[in-house]
Order: structure tokens, then sequence, then C-alpha cells
């Protein structure tokens, strides 16, 4: 117990690294920045948002390692910052970070690598993609290529749909920046499969796959959110599966960074399609998924300490399928409104009644002023409750029993999810 880690970040998924690693026999404190009145249930917060006080904070609390949990700070070179000062980090530099924040570079890069991904077009002008869609009128997706928090993705049923959504990208900017550059991308069709590889520049080690739900309505209906929901195992990503994916997809994503001269030190999330000829890529994230992490973590039986740190040294522990624990099952609540507008300061019950095998991650909460110790909603999606067992059916009846304990007014949680799975 001599390790110190700073995990950067302030979500569910956040809550879940600096709970894990905080069981690690070799770390003695984990601190997170920003971090949350939640995460201060297990690590201890800082207030750094930016890479001079991340690097103060480093050097102040002689930090081992830097685990960074959201895009924006890879995509903006931070894991480059860190380690030109000596800063060992888990997590790409902005070479590696850009397949999450340029799908227009990931595209190319899934090219150049045959790696199985959706047919796609790329657009500067909405004249040209108008045109495009409409020589080539039917389904498709409308992709705004920069970092648009989860949201720059719009599924068009029709030619219809189609042209608004350009419109809303390109003339309306509704991303702004993100999205004054587009793909049209061929709709695929299939469940959908997380993936989560942990890279040292050079091999390969990979969580068990896990499935997210985006849709905020029961049956995968409604608009999409940023998750309601994830379980670990999946029953279609089969050993027969995952050898596939590692063949036709981590393996050549390896060689072509490589081949770029970038060393990914860090996770790399692949977004995928089952579909009938095979799994195919839907996008690449350079950081662990939310709330699939939630999920992930619990389920794991190793020492995600040094697997993060081995990875960041570049010299990965271990290799292959990373060891797991029966199943997990984890549940979102939501503010009412959410995905559109939600209100914040609605006061929460029932987050200290925790049962075994379950754990309560928080995402968007806060706790009341001085005198007040009462948890309130802080933001769109507020907690996850997540639990696990031998099988996914006895995890998601202690998930489902904890849900229902963490009562606020208006929320929205998803009782369906995972239950497929069960049968
Ligand atoms: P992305 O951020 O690119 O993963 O897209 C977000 C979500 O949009 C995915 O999780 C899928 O549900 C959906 N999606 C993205 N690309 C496609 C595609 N080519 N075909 C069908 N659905 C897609
Ligand atoms: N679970 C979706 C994401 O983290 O992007």
């Amino acid at each position: 117990m001599t390790d110190k880690v700073l995990v950067i970040g302030s979500g569910g998924r956040e809550h879940a690294l600096c709970w894990k690693l905080s069981q690690s026999p070799a770390v003695e404190e984990v601190y997170c920045a920003p971090g949350s009145d939640g995460i201060a249930l297990v690590a201890t917060c800082v207030n750094a948002s930016t890479l001079e006080q991340i690097l103060s904070v480093v050097r102040e609390a002689s930090i081992d390692l830097v685990v960074v949990g959201p895009e924006q700070p890879l995509v903006a070179g931070w894991a480059d910052g860190l380690r030109s000062e000596g800063v060992e980090v888990f997590g790409p530099g902005a070479d590696g970070a850009r397949l999450e924040g340029d799908k227009a570079y990931a595209k190319e890069f899934m090219s150049a690598a045959a790696i199985p991904t959706a047919e796609a077009v790329c657009f500067d002008r909405s004249e040209a993609a108008l045109a495009h869609v409409r020589a080539h009128p039917g389904p498709c997706v409308v992709k705004a290529t920069g970092l648009a928090a989860g949201k720059g993705v719009i599924l068009c049923a029709n030619l219809a749909e189609a042209e608004a959504a350009i419109r809303t990208c390109m003339e309306e900017a509704a991303f702004g920046e993100a999205g004054q550059q587009i793909l049209v991308e061929e709709m695929l069709e299939g469940p959908e499969l997380s993936v989560f590889a942990v890279l040292d520049g050079e091999r390969i080690a990979y969580f068990a796959p896990s499935r997210d739900h985006k849709r905020i309505g029961e049956g995968d209906t409604g608009p999409n959110t940023g998750g309601m929901g994830a379980f670990t195992p999946v029953r279609d990503a089969d050993d027969a599966l995952m050898t596939k994916v590692v063949a036709e997809i981590l393996e050549p994503s390896v060689t072509e960074l490589r081949r770029r001269g970038i060393d990914y030190r860090g996770l790399l999330y692949v977004g995928l399609m089952l579909t009938a000829e095979g799994p195919k890529v839907l996008e690449f994230n350079c950081r662990f998924g939310d709330p699939e992490t939630q999920v992930v973590l619990p389920a794991y039986r190793g020492d995600l300490y040094g697997l993060l740190k081995s990875a960041a040294r570049g010299h990965l522990e271990v290799e292959g399928a990373l060891d797991r624990r029966g199943a997990a099952v984890g549940l979102v609540l939501a503010s009412a409104g959410y995905p559109g507008s939600s209100q914040k300061g609605v006061p929460i019950e029932g987050i200290d009644a925790k049962g075994d095998h379950a754990l309560v991650f928080h995402a968007g909460t806060r706790r009341g002023s001085t005198g007040d110790p009462e948890w309130r909603t802080d933001g769109g999606r507020v907690l996850c409750a997540v639990a696990w067992g031998e099988t996914i059916g006895e995890a998601r009846r202690v998930a489902l029993s904890q849900a229902e304990q963490l009562k606020f007014e208006g929320a929205q949680l998803r009782r369906d999810i995972a239950a497929q799975e069960e049968s």
C-alpha cells in the first residue's frame, strides 16, 4: 500500500474507477479531480480543472499514476502534457484520441486497416451532402465528425429525416464546430456490443464485453441518451465472436496505430454492431464507456491498478481475455425530462440502504449545503444501481430491488435491461 492514483473526471464512470482502484493492494490513496460528493465516499476529491492544476496536484501529492476518465482532456492532449513532465498516464495522447475526436479520421483509419465498419462518405458542405442523400434515398445515419457530447449521431429513417439532419448539423450548427463536417453513413442493423481493450502501445488485454441501452424507453423506444443501463457478460458475444473481434478489429487496430507511429497506452473502446455479416465498428472511443464501466469493473476479478499501471508503462502484465467473476447489471436512474432539460436539486431517498453484492454509483448528485446532509439530484443521469451475481438473472433481480429503493420525484428507470438475457 504505497501508491497514489489520480482519476480525472466526475461522473458515474469515474466513481466506478475510483471504487475499483481503491481495492488494489498496491494503492494507498485514490484522488479524483474534480470528483463529486458521491465520489468523495471512496476517494479524496481535489479541485483541479486545468492541466496546470492537475500537474500541481500530481507533484504535491506524489501521484504515481493518472487515469483519465473522459474524452475531452484526452483529445485536448492532457496525456501528452502529463507525460512530457514524466508522469505515468493511462490514456492515449492526442494522436490516439483522434480516433474518437474525429470520426472522419477514424473512418480513414479503419479503411486503411481493412477493419469492418459501415460505408460512409464525408462532407464539408451541406449542398453536397444533400445532393448525396437525394441520390441515395433510404435509411442512413448522419454524424457530426467532431466531439458532440454523445449527441452528434442522428439516425434517419428516410430522405426527409436525412435532409433535416444535415441542416441541423451544418446549417443550424446544432453541434457547433463539431458538426461543420459530417459523415453520411450506411444504417447497420443488429445488437450492439461494447468491447473495452487495454493497450500498452503493442499488446492487448480485454474486459468481458458488455451491452449498453441507449434509448430512454423500455423496449428500446424514444430518444437516445448517454446510456440507461448496461450488463455483462453478453450471451451473443461468446468466445468465438471475441476471437473474431480480436483478429478482425483489435489486432489490425494496434498494427495500424503502430504503423502511424502512435504509442497508444490507454483504453480503446470499440462500439460494435453484430450484423448478419459479422461484427462491424460503429465507433471508437479513447476511454472507458459510461455506464458500461459500472458493470464491467465490478465483474472484473483482477487488480485494476496493476493492469492500468502496466499499460501506462508500456508493459502489459496480462494479455488476452481478462478474468471475470459472474455477471453484473447496472440500472440508471435519470431525472424527469432527461434526455431533454432536467430539473436539479430534487431530494433523493434510499442511497445509504445498500444490500450485499450491490453498489450505487453517483453520476449526478450532490449533498445539500451545511446543515442539510440530504442527497439531491444534480444532472440528467443521477445514479446507477449495480448488482452482481453468478448469473445475469440473479444480478438483475438485486439491481432492480436496489434501484427501486432509490427514490426521487420523477425518476426514470428502465426495468427491461438485461431481461432478454435471462430467457
Ligand atoms: P456512435 O456515437 O457513433 O456510437 O453512435 C451512437 C449510437 O448511434 C450507436 O451506439 C448506435 O446505436 C447508433 N449508430 C451509430 N452508427 C450507426 C450505424 N451506422 N447504423 C446504425 N446505428 C448506428
Ligand atoms: N456508453 C456510451 C459511451 O460511453 O460512449
